[in-house]
């Protein structure tokens, strides 16, 4: 969708059919990164700053996959700006959607977005989706065709509350995260900030949607030298990394590093194969430990949750002062509260 600033807004305007609306589903739909950032902490530190705001206003939130942070983050910020917020977890109480152009739907979905959208948007001002990939087809998973189908037929503006390829509530997030904790320990004077990105071990195949989006957010962002560690093979999509260094050993992404943000991803491309969970057998030597980070400039330690201790971060890590996850996680309710606030 073709998006364009507006002076004074921080959320661009995106061209929807003869439409023209916000949306918020990635970093370019964003005017100044840092400014929205900013507006976050603005509501941490006053939280009803607004609260008369979104009087009137009706915000509707589905969810096809689960959660536990969007769903209430979003919920209490919408109603710290005076917002009616009603959940609807989609995929156990509503029909089965089909997103399919022309199937002849004699299968188990009964309805189909192009009627869905357009009647949720009638009863909503403001909506929000949260859509998983497939994991197994990266065409169609990378077309993001679920939330831009749902965008195009319901008509009013669209929060993305995690779509196939990315989680924009998450960086912001993370971006206000950094921010606040800067603010409260700067670094030395001179040296550049260092971020790194590193893949940990898993169980099961992850969507790659809250690293990519990490990725896009920390390279728009633009304030940071930037460094994204895994395993070869395991490259996220260039589109995401492109401004940041991409390596293979994580002992030296960790130098220097102030901040290591940890998150598992499944394959994009690993021999040949997508949506895989790398399992081969130098899986395990990149889990996080309290040795490794002696390597760093004292780094705090981020992760979107929810995080499976003993797999991806280690109990020693996650238990540790250099932890901001539980910060991390509160802050959601602040970037979800000044999307929300800009989407009006
Ligand atoms: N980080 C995150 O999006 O958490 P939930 O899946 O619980 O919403």
């Amino acid at each position: 969708f073709p998006a364009k600033a507006v002076q004074g807004e921080l959320i661009k305007y995106s061209q929807i059919g003869n439409k023209q609306f916000k949306i918020f589903t990635k970093a370019g739909d964003v005017v100044d990164i840092d400014a929205l950032a900013n507006k976050g902490l603005k509501y941490k530190a006053n939280p009803f700053l607004d609260e008369l705001k979104g009087n009137h206003v009706r915000v509707g939130l589905l969810f096809l996959n689960p959660s536990m942070r969007t769903r209430m983050s979003t919920q209490v910020a919408g109603r710290n700006l005076g917002m009616d917020v009603i959940v609807f977890n989609i995929d156990k109480e509503g029909w089965q959607l089909e997103f399919g152009d022309g199937v002849v739907m004699n299968g188990n979905k009964a309805e189909h977005i192009k009627e869905a959208a357009p009647v949720l948007g009638s009863y909503f001002d403001i909506l929000g989706i949260r859509t998983f990939p497939s994991l197994q087809n990266r065409a169609e998973d990378y077309s993001e065709s679920y939330i831009s189908e749902f965008i195009k037929y319901c008509g009013v503006p669209v929060v993305s509350l995690e779509s196939a390829t990315r989680h924009p509530l998450q960086s912001l997030t993370d971006i206000i995260t950094m921010k606040e904790s800067l603010a409260q320990q700067p670094i030395t004077p001179g040296k550049k900030l260092k971020i790194v990105h590193t893949w940990a071990p898993h169980i099961k195949p992850c969507p790659q949607a809250v690293s990519n989006s990490f990725c896009e957010w920390v390279n728009a962002w633009g304030k940071a030298d930037f460094v994204v560690a895994n395993p070869e093979g395991m490259d996220l999509a260039e589109e995401f990394t492109k401004g940041a260094t991409v390596t293979h050993n994580q002992e030296e992404a960790l130098e220097g590093a102030d901040f290591v943000y940890v998150k598992n991803w499944s394959s994009y491309d690993w021999k040949g194969e997508y949506g895989k969970n790398y399992d081969a057998p130098d899986a395990s030597s990149w889990l996080l430990t309290l040795d490794k980070l002696k390597n760093t400039n004292n780094a705090k330690v981020m992760h979107c949750l929810p995080v499976r201790r003993g797999v991806e971060l280690t109990d020693e890590v996650l238990d540790s002062d250099h932890s901001l996850i539980t910060t991390e996680a509160g802050n959601r309710v602040w970037a979800a509260q000044a999307v929300l606030s800009e989407l009006l």
